[in-house]
């Protein structure tokens, strides 16, 4: 099975007012799995991407705040593109998966939620080796 069969498009809660909308996100509620990690991108310079890597054990759910973004997944076989807009939305990246942020609007913040702590030993970052790792991990019977 591969590991893109476990991406999922997330709805979260909005609460829509006149004063302003409000969204909200609670660990193994909204999103699978405790959260022990947050990060966010932003001040992305025009034609910047971001990620270029996979994880071994890491889930992670992307959430544009602001401004829009093409998140590109691919498990070395297939390719998804995911257009993020939308402050309601996340996209659930299970490991194995190859993700890349491209094309980046101006004002783009993006939020990422985590299943794990900051682990270098967790990325995988070249790309051949990633090919690899899908490989034996995902494709071989
Ligand atoms: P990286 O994950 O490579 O960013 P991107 O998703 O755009 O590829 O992280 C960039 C740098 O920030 C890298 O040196 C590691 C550091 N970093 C942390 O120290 N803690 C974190 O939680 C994250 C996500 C990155």
């Amino acid at each position: 099975m591969s590991p893109l069969d476990n991406v999922r498009i997330l709805e979260f809660p909005k609460v829509c007012d006149p004063r302003g909308n409000l969204s909200f996100i609670e660990e193994a509620i909204h999103v699978p799995f405790a959260i022990k990690r947050v990060f966010y991108i932003y001040d992305v310079p025009g034609g910047a991407s971001r990620g270029g890597h996979a994880h071994r054990r890491n889930r992670q759910v992307l959430i544009c705040l602001n401004g829009s973004m093409d998140l590109h997944l691919t498990d070395g076989h297939t390719e998804k593109v995911i257009t993020l807009n939308r402050a309601h939305n996340g996209v659930l990246i299970p490991p194995g998966v190859w993700d890349s942020m491209h094309n980046f609007s101006s004002g783009t913040v993006l939020l990422v939620v985590c299943s794990e702590y900051y682990d270098e030993d967790d990325y995988i970052r070249d790309y051949p080796r990633f090919l690899e790792y899908v490989e034996q991990n995902y494709f071989s019977s």
